[in-house]
């Protein structure tokens, strides 16, 4: 029988998608989330009667949940996207960030290390512990600097990076110095469906179908690097597959857009798919003040994944973005269900102030 993939933070947005498309391989897969606010049941809904999906929900710090889970369900990977993820929350309350990514991923890796020395020889050489990180540890670029690649080095500006940039750093120090097969990949930002609506993207779609101020931090000139979600998994699953131990791997989009440029965007897609008698979305953009310590522009050179490797990202941002857009709106369901009063009370807290 095929070793399935133990894949951490498989409720929230990119993990879901990753546990969709491992499953859609064929390959068995043992979910473990926490279920944090970002983390939803619903993203694994088409997987409820799947024989080959088990989901659990627990703590990737829980040394004594994972080892239990690693000894019975004998993974042959481990795929670790679990994280505190939004830049402004880890502005607000960076402890949350320091436990779950640097603190989880140290005892998740310690975990991982004790299973990867009781396996055989075989199992050993086949077991792989993947990172999912970001282009943040590299801190910022200005309008002309080169892209960052995978020897730039880091310079975390929010916490939320500073975090990110440490769990790296421990998952490279546990290959160095255990020899546990690691590899880390580090992508730009990620749109597409079942994003939670506190990021840029998905929460300029219910702002403005809420008729709600369309929120663009300082003068919304600041840079991203866009790929659709499908993308940033297709790239994980090819350097699970075929990745060098003890490598990282910078994925991008190649689509950099201005903020304001992408909320104008979703202003016109939506202006299209949805008219309103009131005028143009965009109407409701509205300046607010600056994230502190926002990063000005990030870019990715993806030249050592789409050489080595041979991946390359398939969706184009302009339709993947009409195609998220859709999504939404044809998901008012999923869209109502993650607005809890917990969410309203972020808003209130991130925005009221601004
Ligand atoms: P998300 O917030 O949507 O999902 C995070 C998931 O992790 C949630 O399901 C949550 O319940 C779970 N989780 C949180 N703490 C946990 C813990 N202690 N134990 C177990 N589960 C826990 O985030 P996302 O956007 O899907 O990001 C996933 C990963 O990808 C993160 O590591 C993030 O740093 C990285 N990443 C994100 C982007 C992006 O644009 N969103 C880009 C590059 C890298
Ligand atoms: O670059 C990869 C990173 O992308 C991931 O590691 C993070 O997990 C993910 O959250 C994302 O971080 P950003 O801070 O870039 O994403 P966010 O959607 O929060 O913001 C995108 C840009 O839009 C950023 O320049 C800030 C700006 N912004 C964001 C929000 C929420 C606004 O102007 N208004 C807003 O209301």
């Amino acid at each position: 029988m095929t070793p399935c993939h133990l894949i951490t933070g498989g409720a929230g947005f990119i993990g879901s998608c990753h546990v969709l498309q491992t499953r859609a391989a064929g390959i068995p897969v043992l979910t473990l989330d926490k279920l944090t606010y970002s983390g939803n049941l619903a993203n694994l809904d088409s997987l409820r009667d799947d024989p080959g999906h088990v989901f659990v929900q627990g703590d990737i710090g829980n040394a004594e949940l994972v080892s239990h889970l690693l000894r019975t369900h004998r993974p042959s990977a481990i795929i670790n996207f679990a994280a505190e993820s939004h830049v402004d929350r880890s502005i607000l309350d960076p402890e949350a960030f320091i436990r779950t990514n640097v603190l989880g991923t140290t005892s998740l890796l310690r975990c991982a290390l004790a299973y990867w020395q009781s396996l055989n020889p075989s199992e050993q050489r086949d077991f792989r512990f993947l990172h999912v990180s970001t282009d943040e540890v590299f801190g910022s670029l200005g309008p002309d600097d080169p892209a960052f690649t995978e020897q730039t080095p880091y310079a975390p500006n929010s916490p939320y990076a500073a975090s990110k940039a440490a769990s790296d750093h421990l998952v490279r120090a546990f290959h160095e110095t255990y020899g546990l097969p690691v590899l880390i990949t580090n992508c730009s930002n990620n749109y597409g469906p079942r994003q939670f609506p506190e990021k840029l993207i998905p929460l300029l779609i219910r702002n403005a179908l809420a008729r709600a101020p369309l929120p663009i931090y300082g003068t919304g000139e600041n840079v991203r690097d866009w790929l659709h979600v499908d993308d940033h998994c297709a790239a994980i699953a090819r350097v699970l597959e075929a990745g060098r131990p003890g490598r990282s791997y910078n994925i991008g989009g190649r689509a950099e857009r201005g903020n304001l440029e992408v909320a104008r965007a979703v202003c016109a897609l939506l202006d299209e798919e949805r008219p309103h008698a009131a005028g143009p979305y965009a109407d409701l953009i509205t300046f607010v003040a600056d994230r502190p310590g926002h990063d000005w522009r990030y870019a990715m050179n993806c030249e050592r994944i789409e050489t080595e490797l041979g991946w390359r990202a398939r969706h184009s941002f302009a339709s993947g973005l009409r195609e998220t857009v859709r999504w939404y709106l044809d998901n008012a369901d999923w869209l109502e269900a993650v607005q809890s009063g917990a969410y309203r009370q972020w808003l209130e807290t991130n925005y009221a102030r601004r």
